[in-house]
């Protein structure tokens, strides 16, 4: 197929230029009703493709027309068997891809460093999740990749699994050895599901690991919005039969209603069709440039004194993971002066680290005032003594005893309990420090002593937590009595 058309764009532009009387929604008759105040800083055109099912804007439910064109153009570009868009973002594409691969109390391994939104897949599907642990880090104090061996062990010890779920690469851009983990799951007659919503980029150029479909995974999931150029929510979703779980992929577009919108935004589609022409047409050079400014910026921070910066060998390099413990300084803290001091705005900050994702949109400019902050933040912090790690944060914990799956502790009866009472008990809802937004604790699981002492030292700072519903300050929690 012809990569050089954009099938939506032109559709949606088609149908604008029909000048129709507007009588469907959206209310805001394309670009006239939409406040001033908002046109007025950033114009009204945008707001004429905000249309929905017209005669010429085809239906990504049922998709025939200008949709089915510009999906097929993906699924092409991408190696894949099929392809779809989503408007719910990456959380959509977990959630349908746990709900085709295992029904209620069906086994599927899930690597316990999972976006929650495998949580949310599990709670649907009813799915008895048997978790894999990924390696640690500990020279950054971030979990690793996981690995052939736990897989061949997961399955050895549940043959009866019928997927293995894994995010690859992981938020700070570590990867797994792919290739070598989708033959185990074949072996087993099960599907790997791959969230790839970090990895869109990853096809389009050599020096960057191999993306998750061309390793041999059945289904991947990737935020186009989040390194791709699509808007924010735009993702899309990836099979290939690889002659494992054919009733599986079948049942995916159906799991995709269950968990879209039936509006789906034609902006957010529209911005994944020219994400896509994009990378066919500049992929190579797009991820040229963002190879070439996260390398020139990793090399001077690794020069800066009392600032460390993660090789670019053991991650996809356009992640730039940057320390400063050795001048006392914990992640979360440098973000807040990178932020509040130089306007410098990363993407997340853990106790140890803070992370930025170098895109092809970044320009050389951004690199320089990212290091010219580190550096005059080494020169005014030179003498300060390094922070030892375990005087701040636990290792990670090990994980809690599975009392019920997550969707029987989501629809079980739970009470309040306070915070300071609750290890020992089966916690009723998940705990996630955002971000990363990677569950601590799943609904059903017996909150162990380390796991308390490890979401305590969150809770004491104050950091953000997802699951805690509105008590922020995670004074109770809900526990399902015994
Ligand atoms: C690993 C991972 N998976 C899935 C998601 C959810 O993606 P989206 O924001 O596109 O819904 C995120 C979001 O940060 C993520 O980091």
């Amino acid at each position: 197929m012809i990569q050089n058309k954009i099938p939506l764009l032109d559709a949606v532009t088609e149908f604008i230029a029909t000048r129709p009387a507007y009588f469907r929604v959206p209310g805001h008759r394309l670009d006239k009703g939409i406040s001033p105040r908002w046109t007025n800083i950033v114009g009204e055109k945008i707001f004429a493709y905000d249309v929905t099912e017209t005669p010429l804007t085809d239906d990504l439910h049922c998709p025939e027309g200008a949709i089915d064109e510009a999906q097929k153009l993906l699924a092409v570009l991408y190696g894949a068997d099929q392809s779809f868009f989503l408007v719910n973002g990456s959380t959509c594409g977990n959630e349908a891809m746990i709900l085709s691969a295992a029904f209620a109390g069906e086994k599927i391994l899930v690597a316990r460093n999972a976006h929650k939104s495998a949580m949310m897949g599990l709670i649907l599907s009813g799915a008895k999740p048997i978790y894999l642990m990924p390696e640690v880090i500990c020279e950054w104090g971030i979990q690793g990749e996981i690995t052939e061996a736990s897989v061949r062990k997961g399955f050895a010890e549940n043959p009866d699994c019928r997927a293995l779920f894994m995010v690859n690469p992981s938020y700070y851009g570590v990867c797994s050895d792919l290739v070598a983990i989708a033959k185990v799951c074949h072996e087993y007659n099960a599907l790997l599901l791959v969230d790839e919503a970090h990895g869109g980029h990853l096809y389009f150029h050599k020096a960057l690991p191999v993306g998750a479909l061309a390793a041999g995974a059945d289904i991947c999931v990737q935020s186009m919005h989040k390194v791709t150029g699509a808007l924010t929510q735009s993702s899309v979703l990836h099979s290939k039969y690889h002659g494992v779980g054919a009733e599986a992929l079948g049942r995916i577009a159906q799991n995709l209603q269950l968990v879209q919108s039936t509006s789906p935004s034609y902006l957010l589609m529209t911005s994944l069709d020219c994400a896509r022409y994009e990378l066919a047409l500049h992929g190579a050079e797009m991820m040229e440039k963002a190879l070439f400014l996260a390398e020139y910026a990793r090399k001077k921070i690794a020069g800066i004194a009392g600032f460390r910066c993660m090789e670019s060998g053991r991650i996809d390099s356009t992640r730039l993971v940057l320390s400063a413990r050795e001048i006392g300084l914990t992640g979360y803290a440098l973000e807040q002066i990178l932020y509040e001091k130089y306007a410098v705005n990363m993407e997340l900050a853990d106790q140890e680290n803070v992370l930025a994702i170098v895109t092809y949109a970044n320009e050389i400019q951004d690199l320089d005032r990212l290091i010219a902050a580190c550096t005059e933040i080494s020169e005014t912090r030179i003498g300060h003594a390094a922070l030892q790690r375990e005087k701040t944060y636990p290792p990670f914990p090990p994980l809690p005893e599975q009392v019920l799956t997550p969707r029987s502790a989501y629809f079980s009866k739970k009470i309040f309990v306070s915070w300071q009472e609750a290890a020992g008990q089966i916690s009723g809802q998940m705990i996630a420090p955002y971000p990363p937004g990677i569950p601590v604790l799943y609904p059903g699981e017996r909150i162990s002593q380390e796991v308390w002492a490890y979401i305590e030292c969150f809770r004491r700072e104050g950091r953000h937590m997802h699951g805690v519903d509105g008590d922020q300050r995670l004074e109770n929690i809900q526990i399902i009595p015994e």
